[in-house]
């Protein structure tokens, strides 16, 4: 149920493509696309404010953790639920919904599952985890990422190089179609995602890994593989620009194969933004708005989500601290949960 409302003017506002424009009126109109947010289970667990910003803001909700293979399977016969159900049941109780982040990645392993090897263990362990953890939320998790990053870092010349991992090692390309099948035989009511960074920027290397996801996509389509949506991840870059024709292009190609599009990570990395807040909160905002407008001129997204909803809460400077000292400023709310213009952008693109 969607709680919040913004100010509509015009009747064709309610397309996605005139959002981030000002309305010219005030009629209250709903926000149609859900917004969420990730969720670190610490503070969810001992921070009311943190509690009441999720809820006041959010209608979906991802664990930033719990379902990564590290944590949700620590040992082969050993599922540990504990997270995703906290936060399944918070969710429940403030009526949001919660995404299922991930099935499938390179990363987040932990080592007895490295340690898998050959294309008869890889398939058993794949198969039964996804069988064990979608049963587990069936009809109660609506949409996953299903496999996660799967293109290599720097695609090449290759068709659709996928990144070195467990998976792809055993079982090659087949591995992305084998979780997607098994994540639908066991719900086949779930929307299911590739789930994508670094896809969207006016670079070479970005260039070069959008095409490898369209033709990972084509290849899957070709297959009749039950793929239904990319997930954006949207790490944005601050200092570069959004290639908002090549974004367009290939969300309105998604379209066109009959697979959607959501954002499932959105945070703008400001290391390289300038130092004054006000000042970097705008240029967050700015690229935040090329980069939705951009999806949206080439299709509508399912979905809105940043990864975390509060600058206290942020993966981002755990890899991209500023030279300056100052704390990063990637999300909608700022320490003190005050609005920032990103919420802004974000909600005028919710219509
Ligand atoms: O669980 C341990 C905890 O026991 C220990 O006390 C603590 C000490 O540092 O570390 C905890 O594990 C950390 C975990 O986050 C939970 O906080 C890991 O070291 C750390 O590597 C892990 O980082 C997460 C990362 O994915 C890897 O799983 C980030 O929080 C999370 O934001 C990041 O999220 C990824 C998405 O899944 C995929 N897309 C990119 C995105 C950002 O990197």
């Amino acid at each position: 149920m969607l709680r919040r409302t913004v100010l509509k003017g015009l009747g064709a506002a309610s397309l996605c493509r005139l959002a981030g424009q000002a309305p010219s009126s005030t009629v209250a109109a709903p926000l149609e696309i859900p917004y969420g947010a990730a969720v670190q289970d610490g503070p969810l667990r001992g921070n009311a404010a943190y509690r009441d910003a999720l809820t006041s803001h959010c209608q979906l909700l991802v664990g930033e953790g719990g379902l990564k293979w590290a944590d949700v399977r620590p040992a082969p016969d050993l599922f540990v639920f504990d997270q995703p159900d906290r936060l399944l049941a918070f969710a429940a109780e403030h009526g949001m919904r919660m995404r299922g982040h991930t099935l499938a990645w390179y990363a987040a392993m932990p080592d007895w599952a490295l340690a898998i090897r050959g294309a008869d263990e890889a398939e058993r362990e794949l198969t039964h985890h996804i069988e064990t953890v979608v049963a587990r939320y069936r009809g109660r998790i609506p949409s996953w990422d299903v496999v996660n990053e799967p293109i290599a870092e720097n695609p090449g010349l290759l068709s659709y190089p996928l990144r070195e991992s467990v998976w792809q090692e055993a079982l090659g390309s087949r591995y992305v179609e084998l979780a997607l099948q098994t994540a639908a035989r066991v719900d086949p009511a779930a929307q299911l995602v590739v789930n994508e960074y670094d896809v969207e920027m006016h670079d070479p290397a970005h260039r070069r890994k959008r095409g490898a996801l369209l033709d990972l996509v084509k290849a899957l389509k070709d297959n009749d593989a039950p793929l239904h949506a990319i997930g954006l991840q949207g790490h944005l870059r601050g200092g570069m620009e959004v290639d908002r024709d090549g974004l367009s292009a290939f969300v309105s190609e998604l379209a066109q194969m009959g697979v959607g599009v959501l954002v499932t990570e959105m945070d703008v990395i400001d290391k390289e933004l300038p130092a004054p807040d006000e000042e970097r909160d705008q240029a967050v905002a700015a690229l935040a708005r090329d980069f939705l407008s951009a999806i949206c001129d080439g299709a509508r997204p399912t979905a809105i989500l940043t990864w975390g909803i509060t600058d206290s809460y942020t993966w981002v400077p755990i890899w991209f601290s500023r030279d300056d000292g100052r704390p990063n400023r990637p999300l909608p709310l700022d320490v003190n949960y005050r609005r920032k213009a990103l919420m802004d952008v974000i909600d005028s693109f919710r219509v």
